[in-house]
């Protein structure tokens, strides 16, 4: 398959003169900070949206750090993504309640609806897949939040209801 130029700036921002110059600006306002290497990852993952791994090379680069280090830190910690996210973001809550209480059965049935599992984005850039902490609403569980909206004892056999006006969304058929 030919990637895009598109496609290419996505996935190495550096190439990007826009983006290059956000990265700059994060990496030489924090590169003197004691943890800049994580503080600067938020960043970029807060203004950028990911971390790409041409991106972590970048980073390591310019902080003269082995690119393990910055590997290390992308794959510890799950809020950093290393795609950029599709328009819409589901999370399934990964916490004790929502687990036992069923957030398995809904990540099946997701991938089965949407055919991609936690951490991919659907083809067509509009839905991606999550997995997430507690967010509080124990007592709702199983929890998943769709956007910014948290929706409490989801039922897997609701859960194509729920999805389908994202899936819509960018016209994707159900
Ligand atoms: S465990 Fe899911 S909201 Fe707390």
């Amino acid at each position: 398959m030919t990637i895009s130029t598109e496609t290419t700036l996505l996935i190495d921002p550096t190439r990007d003169p826009e983006k290059k110059a956000v990265i700059d600006r994060i990496i030489d306002e924090n590169a003197h900070l004691p943890g800049a290497v994580m503080v600067i990852l938020n960043e970029l993952q807060a203004n950028i949206g990911f971390v790409s791994e041409p991106l972590q090379q970048y980073v390591a680069d310019r902080l003269r750090v082995p690119v393990s280090k910055v590997h290390g830190v992308i794959s510890f910690y799950s809020f950093f993504t290393t795609t950029p996210r599709g328009k819409h973001v589901v999370k399934f809550c990964m916490g004790t309640a929502c687990y036992v209480g069923g957030t398995p059965q809904l990540i099946e049935k997701a991938k089965a609806v949407l055919g991609i599992a936690p951490g991919e984005t659907t083809p067509d850039g509009n839905i991606t897949l999550e997995e997430c902490r507690c967010v509080g609403a124990c007592s709702q569980a199983p929890v998943m939040v769709i956007d910014e909206e948290v929706i409490g004892r989801v039922k897997p056999n609701k859960l194509p209801q729920s999805l389908k006006p994202l899936m819509e969304d960018s016209g994707t058929e159900n």
